[in-house]
């Protein structure tokens, strides 16, 4: 099992590429095989979960040309199984796409019910409802999502919850269904928007994304497209929270800026310099941080996926800090883990209360889930002495070359696995 061993006390410096966004990345890349005409996809994150998404498309007999890290080529004209069952398939939350692809295309899909990060129950009820409203039987039976129509004809969905995932499967099959869809209540984040370009980039017709209502109307086919995906709001704001924990100077290029409002102004709440250009932005820490408040929400709210991020920043803050998580039901698990170094935090039902300490020392801990484990990262990185994290596989789910990226800006970290190697590490660093 690999492992990153960390020597902490560096500050985080210099500048960082940001790769393709992985939540965009993987309904685009499920949402490619609804043309039967070949889909070139430029700067996909390398990671995981896009690879495994790629393999579950290769085993139902669609083209997949992996041009480089970066770059792949779809053709679904050669599709010839639509079930989609996989033991990986099961461990990533974005198989669900394939419903949404393939039920928009063939009419009749079923697929491995999800997996994903264990930050709540997950349940797929907003997209089953979806698929019904748009004339289709849906249902999960045997373990997998079911969804199957004679016709597939446009409807009005009204999203009881803000839903990213069935919000953009909707959107999917109501591409090539007959006539109009408007879902309301739509999710808004920057990934939706890529999703919807995406597709109109094949000839759908879809207004609205980006906003609380979609309108799609259903076209007969898709057709070819080259297309890249914007990049990873998410990633950005872990490096640019890894320079504030670790009072540092840190640049994340080939950025929007936009995308990354909620994280700058909660950055300069707390006392970081943020300069923002054209396509960078500067996350400066030279002061101590202070204290803040912070309530995750639907974009353009402070993303959920940031929370642990900025729990562990706030650990290391002046002051009393609260954050409330309103999104999951289950998105503490790191606190645990970050007690074992010293952070002082009590979770009180979707509340942290944190009162922040002085520094973290370094201790073996497990990486819970994939942004939490990005996190503990993170505060190894700030602790004093040697950190060793388990459980990195969830971690390598969403961020490609996490520990080069971050040995780039300064951090002493290394990818090992077993004592030996860790060993080694220490002798080196020491
Ligand atoms: C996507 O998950 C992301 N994953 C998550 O990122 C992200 O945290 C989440 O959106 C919110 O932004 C991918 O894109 C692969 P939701 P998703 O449907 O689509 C409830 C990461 O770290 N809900 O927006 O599964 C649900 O329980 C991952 O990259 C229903 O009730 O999230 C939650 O409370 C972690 N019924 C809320 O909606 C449904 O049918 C938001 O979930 C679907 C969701």
């Amino acid at each position: 099992m690999e492992q990153y061993v960390i020597k902490g006390g560096s500050s985080l410096v210099g500048e960082v590429e940001i790769g393709g966004a992985k939540n965009a990345a993987l309904a685009i890349l499920a949402a490619a095989t609804m043309a039967d005409e070949p889909v070139l996809i430029e700067n996909m994150p390398d990671v995981r979960d896009t690879n495994v998404l790629l393999d579950a498309i290769k085993s139902i007999g669609a083209y997949v040309e992996r041009i480089d890290r970066h770059t792949v080529k779809i053709n679904g004209s050669t599709i010839n199984d639509l079930i989609v069952e996989n033991e990986y398939i099961k461990k990533i939350r974005a198989s669900y796409y394939l419903v949404g692809a393939l039920l928009g295309k063939y009419r009749n899909v079923e697929v491995a019910l999800p997996g994903g990060c264990n930050i709540g129950s997950r349940p797929v009820d907003l997209h089953l409802k979806g698929f019904k409203a748009l004339g289709a039987q849906a249902g999960l039976s045997h373990g997998r999502i079911y969804a199957r129509a004679e016709k597939l004809k446009g409807g009005h969905i009204y999203m009881d919850v803000v839903s990213v995932g069935a919000t953009i499967n909707v959107m999917m099959a109501a591409a090539l269904a007959d006539g109009q869809t408007i879902v309301e209540n739509a999710a808004k984040e920057p990934h939706v928007v890529d999703v919807a370009n995406f597709l109109n980039s094949m000839g759908a017709n879809i207004k609205g994304a980006g906003t609380d209502t979609i309108r799609i109307r259903g076209v007969e086919r898709l057709h070819k497209t080259e297309y890249s995906v914007i990049p990873d709001q998410i990633e950005a704001g872990t490096f640019m929270f890894a320079a504030a924990a670790t009072k540092g100077d840190v640049t994340v290029k080939n950025v929007i800026p936009k995308h990354l409002d909620s994280i700058c102004s909660k950055l300069m709440e707390i006392g970081c310099e943020v300069i923002e250009s054209d396509d960078a932005v500067r996350v400066v820490a030279s002061k101590p941080l202070t204290h803040t408040h912070v309530k995750t929400l639907a974009y353009p709210g402070f993303p959920t996926d940031m929370q642990p991020q900025i729990a562990v920043t706030l650990a290391l803050s002046s002051g009393t800090s609260i954050v409330t998580e309103s999104i999951f039901e289950n998105r503490f698990k790191y606190v645990d883990e970050l007690a074992k170094m010293g952070a002082e935090i009590k979770v009180e039902g979707n509340t942290a209360i944190i009162e922040g300490v002085e520094k973290y020392t370094g201790a073996h801990i497990n990486a819970p889930d994939l942004r939490a484990g990005a996190a503990l990262v993170i505060a190894g990185m700030a602790a004093e002495g040697f950190t060793v994290v388990d459980d990195i596989v969830y971690i390598e789910r969403g961020y490609e070359d996490f520990d080069v990226k971050l040995k780039g800006l300064g951090a002493q970290i290394e990818k090992v696995s077993g004592e030996r190697e860790i060993q080694k590490f220490k002798l080196r660093v020491s």
